[in-house]
């Protein structure tokens, strides 16, 4: 009779699916060892057959779930080695060795800011959501000015009474009064950041770009500190000696307000296709702050003035590169990006 020590210790060395299988055809299969034994009960009396019949029983029980102990095992091992095969290694490097860069604005408007920071002014990005009150009426726009009315501004949800006051920032000098509260006086800052306008897009309109506001607030600012400060750091930024001229113009929340225009930097001022032959590009709008504002931010205006600064870094950059269409900043085309990487 089959001995089932020696059945489980040839079992044991079975070390692959194909010996497992020669294995489960002499022991387990019909035409062999254990069968061959259950065909040659027929001749025994019947005790010995129900004896030899249950030992029978018992080692092709045992042998079976010895057998399919082992055959999940190996399916596991299987099912194991291929996903090792098929599995895709991503921390393997790819051939391709291109990295990634700031973006042409990015650049600009860091290199900007790290002007303003070796001139010790706070940066602050503030939020592109904004209350209503903070955009307009905190800097002296009263709600009725035609600036707060749709075609200019973005609202989040007309529907939703909750939403109805909030509003992508049209400008940054919508922190004006919150950031003086925040920083305190005397304070120097510069708080640069994406805006929204809902403006028909063109060469030199986006509904998207990228603009600073900066403001200094002090005991006896002037002008003059001004127009000196921001000279320097167009001719640092342009690369090439700007000069500026102030052109009086109205903004709500500056008394008196300016435009500001700077000599072009392509052409030295003697006129070509940038400046339309002007010689002049307008870049900056700028004003004493207006004392409403001042007084928004609960401060005396007899005693504190300040300055205040927007411009346009999107298109500051498009100056500095001599970019005709300022929609190429955020197309996505890799070619536009490679050529500044
Ligand atoms: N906030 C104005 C705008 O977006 C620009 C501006 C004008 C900013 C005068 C100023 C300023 O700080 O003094 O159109």
């Amino acid at each position: 009779m089959i001995e089932l020590k020696h059945a489980l210790w040839e079992l044991e060395k079975v070390t692959d699916a194909v010996q497992l299988d020669n294995f489960f055809q002499i022991y387990l299969g019909k035409k062999w060892l254990l069968n061959e034994e259950f065909k040659l009960l027929v001749a025994l009396s019947p005790e010995e057959k129900k004896d030899k019949g249950a030992k029978l029983s018992d080692i092709k029980t045992q042998l079976t779930t010895a057998y399919e102990l082992k055959n999940q095992i190996f399916a596991m091992d299987q099912i194991n080695a291929q996903l090792e095969k098929d599995l895709v290694d991503i921390s393997l490097d790819v051939a391709d060795d291109r990295q990634g860069s700031y973006s042409l604005l990015a650049k600009v408007r860091r290199e900007i800011e790290e002007v303003y920071k070796s001139m010790w002014f706070v940066i602050d990005y503030g939020h592109e959501i904004v209350t209503k009150y903070e955009n307009f009426e905190s800097v002296n726009i009263p709600l009725s000015h035609p600036a707060t009315e749709m075609h200019d501004t973005i609202y989040l949800n007309q529907k939703d009474p909750s939403w109805q006051n909030l509003i992508l920032r049209t400008h940054n000098s919508a922190h004006q009064i919150e950031d003086i509260k925040k920083y305190g006086v005397p304070l120097k800052l510069w708080s640069p950041g994406r805006v929204y306008r809902f403006d028909s897009m063109d060469a030199s309109h986006d509904v998207m770009f990228q603009y600073a506001e900066g403001m200094v607030v002090d005991k006896n600012v002037s002008i003059a500190q001004f127009k000196d400060t921001m000279q320097k750091l167009l001719s640092g930024i342009l690369w090439k000696s700007i000069t500026i001229r102030l052109r009086p113009s109205y903004f709500p929340f500056v008394e008196p307000g300016f435009e500001i225009d700077a000599s072009c930097p392509i052409c030295g001022a003697k006129g070509c296709s940038l400046c339309k032959g002007s010689g002049w590009i307008e870049l900056l709008w700028a004003g004493m702050i207006h004392p409403n504002v001042i007084k928004n931010a609960w401060l005396d205006p007899k005693e504190w003035s300040g300055f205040a600064r927007g411009i346009g870094v999107s298109r500051l950059a498009a100056v500095r590169y001599g970019i005709k269409d300022i929609r190429y900043f955020t197309n996505g085309d890799l070619r536009f990006a490679k050529s500044f990487a």
